[in-house]
């Protein structure tokens, strides 16, 4: 079979751009359950590998639309996992706003209940604020929390492995529930942790619930190649997006590992309209639509720098690099010096996909600029980011993927039940069984 397309669709419920909420065709909210879940069933009936919920720690009243208030992603996903059969759940969680412990369980709990499908977002959380909701009096600088990252993310495997496939033997005549031979305790004393195991939740279907990593610096990557079957990113320009793969691919094989073993899944924002003409229509008036203020708190999140206090339609200026979104920041500051960007405009680019890459055009065309990144080396797979849900969501369903099928880019149905399977991803062996 030729090489198979991967696919995610990332909801924002109120949409990815910034004010595409106010459109007549758009639902919207955070917390509005009908609509993801009528997301995840179109998901399914288009095949796609799977749905990804973002998170965040804190709530701002300028924030994006979709991340005011917004359904805790795990309660959520479960819910989901009860409305679909294939598609595979995806959401993000913090390694340093929370303990190895607590993660294991609840990624082990939802790939039961989903019968392997879910997948964790391994985030470090870039906002400094997030500290202040938890107790903490400072939030770690870029570095140290991917440190934290690596050692947490060991953890987890160690603690999903706690139990052997078939440890609860549950044998009414000898009285034996579970095989002491088959349990495993991790016992990790390491630099930022200190968990004992076992895990009180047996083996996942998937062995190990499917990692997915998010952050494109240098520290990211590393992580990335060594621990993540999935890699989300924000190239926009195919160059950077050849660059990075190649990059990232490099360092696989230092850890052990084989290049179709990491899928590179870059975040894409549509635009699609019956025409050429109806998408360009659709860009403008996104354009119009959009609202300044929130957009320019969107960009300033992304730079680490509070970009209301300069020119609007003077230049980017020069900014020290920031210790939040690293990689974006410098993604979003190479594309303003690329095509000579004011403040303003890069906030209005940022307003609609914060920095992913944007693409327009009738179905055709949309299917013809992901198969250009898909077989040019920068792409695995797209990570799918509606300018607004459903209709556009459902124009990608029904419109695109049957394109991409009829190109041999993208499955028609199914090839197994667990997200590993569909992703054509072994199952990890369990670190503790001989062999
Ligand atoms: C598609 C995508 C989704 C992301 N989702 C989240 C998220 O839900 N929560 C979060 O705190 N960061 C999220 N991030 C940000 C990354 O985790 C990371 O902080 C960011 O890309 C900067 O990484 P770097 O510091 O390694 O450059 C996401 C990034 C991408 C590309």
């Amino acid at each position: 079979m030729t090489r198979q397309m991967r696919l995610g669709v990332f909801v924002q419920a109120a949409g990815h751009h910034v004010s595409a909420w106010k459109l007549p065709d758009a639902e919207s909210g955070g917390e509005n359950f009908d609509l993801i879940r009528r997301i995840a069933q179109t998901a399914e009936r288009g095949r796609f590998d799977l749905l990804f919920m973002a998170d965040g720690l804190t709530s701002e009243l300028d924030a994006h639309p979709s991340t005011i208030v917004r359904l805790e992603p795990l309660a959520l996903l479960s819910a989901l996992a009860m409305t679909t059969t294939h598609l595979g759940l995806a959401s993000t969680a913090s390694t340093t706003y929370s303990e190895p412990f607590h993660i294991a369980r609840v990624f082990a709990s939802l790939d039961h209940l989903s019968h392997g499908r879910a997948a964790w977002n391994v985030v470090t959380t870039s906002y400094a604020r997030s500290a202040a909701n938890f107790n903490r009096g400072s939030h770690p600088e870029h570095d140290l929390r991917y440190e934290i990252a690596d050692e947490f993310v060991e953890i987890c495997k160690g603690l999903w492995d706690s139990w052997s496939d078939g440890a609860f033997v549950q044998n009414k005549a000898t009285g034996v529930f579970a095989d002491p031979a088959r349990m495993h305790v991790l016992d990790h004393k390491g630099t930022h942790f200190s968990v004992k195991g076992p895990l009180n939740v047996s083996r996942p279907p998937q062995g190990h619930p499917v990692i997915i990593q998010a952050g494109s610096s240098e520290p990211g990557q590393e992580l990335a190649a060594k621990s993540a079957d999935i890699v989300f990113t924000a190239q926009g320009d195919l160059v950077e997006g050849q660059e990075f793969y190649r990059s990232l691919k490099s360092k696989l094989a230092k850890n052990g590992r084989q290049p179709e073993s990491l899928h590179v899944m870059p975040g894409v924002f549509p635009i699609i309209g019956r025409d050429r003409t109806e998408a360009d229509a659709h860009y403008r008036r996104l354009l119009e639509l959009t609202d300044l203020p929130g957009a320019l708190a969107l960009l300033s999140d992304r730079l680490g720098h509070d970009m209301r206090k300069y020119e609007l339609d003077g230049p980017l200026p020069d900014l020290p690099l920031s210790d939040q979104l690293r990689s974006r920041a410098e993604l979003l500051t190479a594309l303003a010096r690329r095509e000579n960007l004011t403040v303003r405009q890069l906030a209005l680019h940022a307003g609609m996909a914060r920095g992913h890459r944007v693409i327009q055009g009738d179905p055709v065309q949309i299917a013809d600029q992901l198969e250009e990144w898909f077989v040019g080396g920068a792409a695995d797979g797209f990570n799918i980011m509606p300018p607004w849900f459903p209709t556009q969501f459902d124009l990608f369903v029904d419109h695109v993927v049957p394109e991409l099928q009829r190109r041999g880019l993208f499955r028609r149905e199914y090839e197994g039940t667990t997200l590993r399977e569909n992703l054509g991803l072994a199952r990890p062996p369990n670190r503790f069984e001989a062999g």
